[in-house]
């Protein structure tokens, strides 16, 4: 499959990827809606948003690429936020969302709009916020207007999990090394090789759409992510749009490198020969350095070395 050349072939090749992918994403990626999740979200809101802010909550937010309801939904059972509108490019995504937000008992509008043309209202919302999401819109500093012009006075900006780009550089030796021990580990732990038995588990309908649906994902993935960051780009974007107060943050470090060392061996493997404590031993692993990352080092390390970039922001009042 070709790159996509122009904005409007990146903004399909999102939505087909991540269509995709809705089915999944939760537990390809661990997405949590329990107490583990909640700290989570909580934990990363509050390294860049002022702890007044925390305390009052908000009442109406916007979501930007909401996927499957990380942040909403996971905010909304933390009592943060009154009333959620959650807005994606993929249906398939906000399909699996509302039923994410139905099993949970929860209320949430839902809107299939990209990030640069939202139909609301200027200053209709308190707070407008995202993850994961900054690096795949093609027209940013659109985007960043849009998210000033429907935010209220006063009101907040928050984005969170934004790849950095020298963080994603120095993350390449970990990937590079776990993919080259991957065929000692897989032994190791008595595990196949992925792709060596027909893909079962895909879509979860058993009847080979799933490989399909498996492959395509695959050859979409590549092309989905468009931009690292600078920690000054995230600042300069969300300055240039108006807004002020503007601060960005970095997070993960070790945590980051032990993260993808798993993941990529994971990958590597068919997924129900990985055995469950190798599981726990890493997610137990992550949030262990996790914390390590956050109390010693990035606090004291500059943002630009990190994986993941917050940046947060007001509009004037
Ligand atoms: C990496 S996922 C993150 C999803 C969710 N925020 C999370 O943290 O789990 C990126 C999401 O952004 C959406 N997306 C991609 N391009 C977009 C665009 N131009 N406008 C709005 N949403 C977009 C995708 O469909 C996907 O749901």
């Amino acid at each position: 499959m070709e790159a996509p050349r122009t904005d409007e072939d990146i903004r399909d090749v999102n939505t087909r990827y991540h269509d995709v992918a809705a089915d999944g994403y939760d537990a390809k990626w661990g997405i949590d809606f329990g107490e583990p999740g909640r700290r989570q979200v909580l934990m990363k809101l509050r390294k860049v948003v002022g702890g007044a802010d925390l305390e009052r909550g908000w009442k109406r937010s916007l979501e930007i690429g909401s996927g499957t309801g990380y942040f909403s939904l996971n905010l909304l059972q933390a009592g943060m936020i009154e009333r959620a509108t959650c807005t994606d490019i993929s249906p398939g995504m906000l399909a699996t969302l509302r039923g994410n937000a139905e099993r949970l008992g929860l209320e949430v509008e839902t809107v299939e709009t990209g990030a640069e043309v939202l139909p609301f209202a200027d200053a209709s919302f308190d707070l407008v916020l995202g993850h994961a999401i900054l690096h795949h819109i093609p027209d940013l500093p659109k985007a960043f207007a849009e998210f000033h012009r429907v935010l209220r006075p006063g009101g907040t900006v928050v984005f969170a999990g934004e790849p950095s780009r020298y963080g994603d550089r120095i993350a390449r030796v970990p990937k590079r090394g776990a993919a080259a021990v991957a065929p000692l580990w897989r032994r190791a732990i008595g595990a196949r090789a992925a792709g060596s038995v027909p893909y079962a588990n895909g879509n979860g309908n058993g009847n080979g759409a799933g490989h399909d649906a498996h492959a395509e994902d695959h050859a979409l993935e590549r092309f989905v992510d468009i931009h690292a960051f600078a920690p000054g780009d995230l600042a300069a974007a969300a300055r240039s749009a108006g807004f002020v107060d503007v601060t960005v943050r970095g997070e993960e470090l070790v945590a980051n490198w032990f993260g993808w060392t798993n993941r990529v061996l994971e990958s590597s493997a068919v997924p129900e020969d990985v055995p469950w404590g190798w599981r726990q031993y890493a997610y137990r692993g992550y949030l262990a350095l996790q914390q390590l990352d956050r109390r010693l080092l990035e606090g004291r390390l500059p943002a630009a070395i990190f994986y993941n970039l917050l940046v947060s922001g007001r509009k004037a009042a």
